[in-house]
């Protein structure tokens, strides 16, 4: 797309004049607009970017290596990229706690948290760099946004960050602007074509207490359900689509023996803005098969439910 090819030549040249050989910092979240502001400030300045990348434990099966696939040392993309495993300090801090907002709270915190102490470790930085897109930059403050905004879109940063200005490439661009830009500078479909995945993660799919074994249970079948869906070729047309853990369990039979295990909800919704949704009616042997593998692959799950809510009264999350 020749719009977008300007597009990204004019940005690159804008952001080497306006960095020179300042140092630019940027929170990783491997979503497609820090992913793709990345992957402009890598070609623009190279090495002058680090990008730090916090690996909270509640990230879908694979997404880790996945991202350190693209911008870690053996990824196409010039950049320090700095992977922070803090999953035991998430899941230590997540003990116990059920109450939605109060895992979102601790979510959020320990995500400034760790990112204050990586900023720290690499000294004084001049930019920071946020994805931030036209559609945030309208809506900015206001109800829901801000709140949603608030963990991986970092605006709270500036207090924990000594720098001098925000770069902020993406302001002037819709989503699918943003995606096309990511195809334009060579970011891979999986990365571009990411459905939105929330900052709290899986966090707020597994509801009641979070803990590495609800984590490996929500991991694995999710990642049966976007297997079949892509199978499907489904993929494209749903807007978001997810398996979350229910906090309920209840007894089946597996063989010769009774178990009492869990529930795992799938959900799939299609929607323009977010704020109406309704559920996608997925073929039935498409959600046979699903259920199927679920059960036979995952431990400690003998039950799949599908969730037909509407929004309202539903969320398109379950927490
Ligand atoms: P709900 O569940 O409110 O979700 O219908 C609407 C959209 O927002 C996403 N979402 C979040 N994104 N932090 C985020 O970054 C959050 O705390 C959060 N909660 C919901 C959700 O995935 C959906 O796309």
């Amino acid at each position: 797309d020749w719009k977008m090819n300007f597009f990204a030549e004019k940005q690159i040249e804008e952001l080497r004049e306006k960095i020179g050989d300042g140092k630019v910092l940027l929170a990783l979240s491997g979503g497609v607009d820090s992913s793709v502001v990345a992957g402009l400030l890598s070609k623009a300045i190279g090495k002058q970017l680090t990008c730090v990348f916090v690996d909270h434990g509640l990230l879908r099966k694979n997404e880790a290596e996945e991202v350190a696939a693209v911008f870690g040392p053996e990824g196409p993309f010039d950049l320090n990229f700095i992977c922070v495993d803090a999953k035991q300090r998430y899941y230590d801090k997540l003990a116990g706690v059920t109450e939605p907002e109060q895992k979102r709270k601790i979510i959020g915190e320990e995500f400034i948290h760790v990112f204050e102490e990586e900023a720290k470790k690499i000294g004084k930085v001049d930019f920071l760099a946020q994805g931030t897109i036209y559609p945030d930059v309208i809506e900015s403050g206001l109800g829901k946004s801000a709140v949603i905004k608030s963990h991986h879109n970092v605006g709270g940063l500036p207090d924990y960050v000594d720098f001098k200005e925000i770069v902020e490439p993406l302001r002037s661009l819709f989503k699918d602007e943003v995606r096309q830009l990511g195809r334009e500078i060579g970011l891979p479909d999986y990365i571009v074509d990411r459905q939105p995945f929330p900052g709290p993660g899986l966090g707020i799919r597994i509801i009641g207490e979070v803990n590495a074994e609800k984590v490996k249970i929500v991991q694995d079948a999710d990642a049966i359900y976007r297997e079949e869906i892509a199978n499907a070729g489904l993929a494209g047309s749903i807007s978001q689509y997810y398996a979350a853990l229910t906090n309920m369990r209840s007894v089946g039979v597996m063989g010769d023996f009774r178990t009492y295990d869990y529930a795992v909800a799938l959900r799939a919704v299609q929607t323009s803005d977010f704020m109406t949704a309704t559920a996608v009616e997925i073929p039935w042997n498409v959600l046979q098969k699903v259920m199927t593998r679920i059960v036979n692959e995952v431990d400690h799950v003998n039950r799949v439910f599908y969730d037909l809510t509407s929004k309202p009264p539903g969320t398109i999350e379950l927490e």
